[in-house]
């Protein structure tokens, strides 16, 4: 596997970085994960907006322009063979002495690293995954905002842990004052009286882009959505769940705690719609790929 760090591409066996490293050090920096279809970089541009959000919300200069990001995806997944991959881009605040200031750290560390994409089981695009609600509060959006994609991790892992050994596949985590949040790596939405209903961006998430796109495609396909405030006795009174993210895509919940769900009719249909959506960019965008793909 090659290995994207700071300025080119290195075998992974020489893909390190120091113990100095403030990403090591304090879960100083951020990151994306992307997906690519048949050499494209599905919503690359949104990615990259969302990538320069999140460094302006931690004052991070990335020091590369959105060309130089994107060319460095391109020539990870070119040096590793993939069409079909699953790409983190990571930047810390880079290397300085132990201390908490940004500036004990001249520039930051850079690393893109890509590998096949292994698709999600067909038996749970049809079945659906399970989910519990955790123990584990999401991060207060004034102390720590989900917005900010950052490496500091462990709000998620530790209601991740609640998910493995309850042995579910995620977990919803509901906002300090006990409205529904997200999941560790997924939004959440469910269709309650007919309403497509996801928790609003004030409730303390990730504006995922995958959440974007599902509710432009609802709102095209005349479902009624909703975001808002929601209960987890809400959900629990859904007629359908899923969840997204960028890799899974639109996927059906078949069980939140002790709840269950059927892969219900609008979850079908907006993950069929995604995939048209992916269709259609990749048409577009298969022209406009960089000419290392030649
Ligand atoms: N996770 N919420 C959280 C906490 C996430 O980590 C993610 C994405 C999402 C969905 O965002 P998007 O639709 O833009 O992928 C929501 C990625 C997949 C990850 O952590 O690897």
């Amino acid at each position: 596997m090659q290995v994207y760090l700071n300025d080119r591409v290195v075998p992974s066996a020489e893909a390190k970085i120091s113990v100095f490293d403030h990403g090591f050090l304090y879960g100083d920096g951020i990151y994306e994960t992307m997906r690519a279809y048949d050499g494209v970089v599905f919503m690359i541009d949104e990615h990259m907006r969302r990538l320069r959000r999140s460094a302006a919300l931690i004052g991070l200069d990335i020091g590369k322009s959105t060309e130089e990001l994107k060319l460095a995806i391109y020539e990870t997944m070119q040096s590793n063979n993939l069409r079909a991959a699953y790409i983190r881009m990571t930047i810390s605040r880079g290397v300085g002495a132990i201390g908490l200031d940004p500036a004990l750290c001249k520039s930051p560390t850079f690393i893109v690293m890509a590998h096949e994409f292994k698709d999600y089981p067909k038996a749970s695009y049809e079945e659906g995954l399970s989910l519990i609600i955790s123990s584990v509060r999401r991060n207060l959006k004034e102390a720590l905002n989900p917005q900010i994609k950052s490496l500091n991790f462990l709000n998620n892992i530790l209601a991740k842990i609640e998910a493995i050994k309850a042995d579910v596949d995620e977990a919803l985590m509901l906002n300090a004052v006990g409205f529904l949040a997200e999941g560790t790596i997924s939004n959440v939405f469910f269709m309650k009286d007919g309403i497509l209903c996801t928790p609003s961006v004030e409730c303390g998430i990730l504006d995922g882009i995958t959440r974007t796109i599902v509710l432009e495609l609802a709102s095209r396909n005349g479902i009624t959505a909703e975001e808002g405030e929601f209960m987890p006795e809400d959900l629990y009174a859904a007629s359908e769940v899923f969840i997204t993210n960028s890799t899974m895509e639109v996927m059906p919940v078949r069980r939140v705690d002790d709840k269950h769900f059927e892969a219900g009719e609008v979850s079908k249909l907006l993950l069929s719609k995604y995939r048209e959506e992916v269709s259609a960019y990749l048409r577009e965008k298969q022209g406009e790929s960089p000419s290392l793909w030649e």
